[in-house]
């Protein structure tokens, strides 16, 4: 293993020595910008991923290397593990992803690349070999925020998606509500204050031991919690409202899990499990932790709804839309329960098919060619200038507004949203 990445250590010698050879003019010339096509690449956290998407939206190939069974044997992401595996799958997995779109560097016209927010050694990875391509076939670079990526991929599935709308990114690393303006103006209502919920689902499945389980064995903890839920009972254990006593839209999850802990270790005293068991009401569990994660974010969706209408942001009900996106978003108990609460508001929702939620190279590329398509001045033209762009692990989502929504002091009524 080690050798191999050595073998491809090449790849990692920054460009800078052959910055010589660049000529801006050809970059600049060689844009076409009524059709073209646009490589992304996506390592921000252990998914080595790569795309090619058109000016139209056509995905035109796609490759996706997952390091889930890897970091699944560890208990969790470890950093120095994910660059490793990045190093040794990117440059195999943008070659796939060219051969499906039957194409190579050559007939590319920009190369776009996850930059923030993300873990800085996986970062790092798709940054290094993007703009060792975009240096050595002169082509464009764009810098791509992850989670506008994340927020835009419902553009490329709902053509007629149009600005401004509301959004919710629910993911392994982040949860956030956001008035999305265009494609790089984005205004945060909301914002996780401690984990997110997919790190919380992933806690809590493997709390029960559910990969212990064959028919949860290669899941990832959100998918495995949905699936042992459907033949739970959603009101197995009590909790709480989160924030109940806080107007605003932010997220907390860390006590829901703990109470899930609790429960789980509860169960296992009663049922007197061994090490590597599994409690036998584990759908349960998983009912009600999901029951509880969901009732949080619709009370937060509920009021940044109210915000919206408040401040006449959205009038135009063409426009009255709420995007789900991020990992969490396949959680269809999760959709269903949003849209019963969107309903309320005459707001419909929208989500991206699984593969295009989760952390994907599609979702780089489109974004990719949205800002090329407005020849956005985050572009980099000039390979000579590719220095001054560098990865951000920690960065901000656009505007923060969270304090306007607190100021409108909105008080929301319980909604029942398991009723049919
Ligand atoms: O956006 P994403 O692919 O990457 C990260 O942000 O890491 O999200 C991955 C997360 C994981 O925590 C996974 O457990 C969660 O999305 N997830 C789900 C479901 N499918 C994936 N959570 C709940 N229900 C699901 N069906
Ligand atoms: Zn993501």
């Amino acid at each position: 293993m080690i050798s191999r990445v050595n073998s491809l250590s090449f790849i990692f010698i920054l460009p800078v020595l052959k910055r010589s050879n660049y000529s801006t003019a050809s970059l600049v010339t060689s844009r076409n910008v009524s059709k073209f096509r646009i490589l992304g690449i996506e390592t921000s956290c252990d998914d080595t991923a790569a795309a090619v998407v058109d000016s139209d939206g056509n995905i035109c190939g796609e490759s996706h290397f997952s390091q889930q069974e890897t970091h699944l044997e560890f208990g969790g992401i470890i950093p120095n593990v994910a660059k490793e595996l990045h190093k040794l799958h990117i440059k195999s997995v943008v070659d796939q992803a060219l051969a499906n779109a039957n194409c190579t560097v050559n007939d590319l016209d920009a190369i776009a690349v996850t930059m923030k927010p993300g873990l800085a050694l996986s970062l790092w990875v798709g940054m290094t070999y993007g703009k060792h391509l975009s240096v050595e076939y002169n082509k464009p670079f764009i810098p791509i925020h992850h989670m506008e990526a994340h927020a835009l991929t419902p553009r490329l599935v709902y053509k007629d998606l149009e600005f401004p709308f509301l959004v919710l990114l629910v993911s392994g690393g982040h949860c956030l509500l956001s008035f999305a303006k265009s494609i790089t103006e984005f205004y945060t209502l909301g914002l996780q204050l401690d984990d997110a919920p997919g790190e919380t689902f992933d806690k809590v499945a493997r709390q029960l031991k559910l990969r212990n389980m064959d028919m949860f064995k290669n899941k990832s903890g959100g998918e495995a919690i949905e699936l042992a839920a459907k033949s739970g009972d959603p009101f197995n254990y009590e909790v709480r409202s989160v924030l109940s006593g806080k107007r605003n839209c932010d997220f907390s999850f860390s006590g829901l899990k703990n109470a899930a802990f609790r429960r789980i270790k509860e169960a296992e005293e009663q049922y007197k499990v061994k090490a590597s068991g599994v409690i036998p009401n584990y759908p349960d569990i998983c009912a009600s932790f999901q029951y509880t994660v969901t009732r949080h974010i619709c009370h937060r969706v509920q009021r940044a709804l109210a915000f919206l209408e408040m401040e006449n942001l959205i009038t135009d009900p063409a426009h009255k839309k709420l995007v789900i996106s991020g990992g969490v978003a396949s959680n269809q108990f999760l959709f269903q329960s949003l849209t019963k609460v969107c309903s309320q508001f005459n707001y419909k929702t929208y989500s991206p098919e699984p593969a295009l939620c989760t952390d994907n190279g599609i979702m780089i590329a489109w974004n990719g060619v949205e800002l090329y398509r407005t020849n956005s001045s985050r572009i980099i033209h000039n390979p000579e200038h590719l220095y001054l762009v560098d990865i951000e692990p920690k960065c901000p989502f656009g505007v923060d507004w969270r304090q306007k929504v607190v100021d409108r002091n909105i008080k929301t009524e319980p909604f029942n949203f398991m009723s049919s």
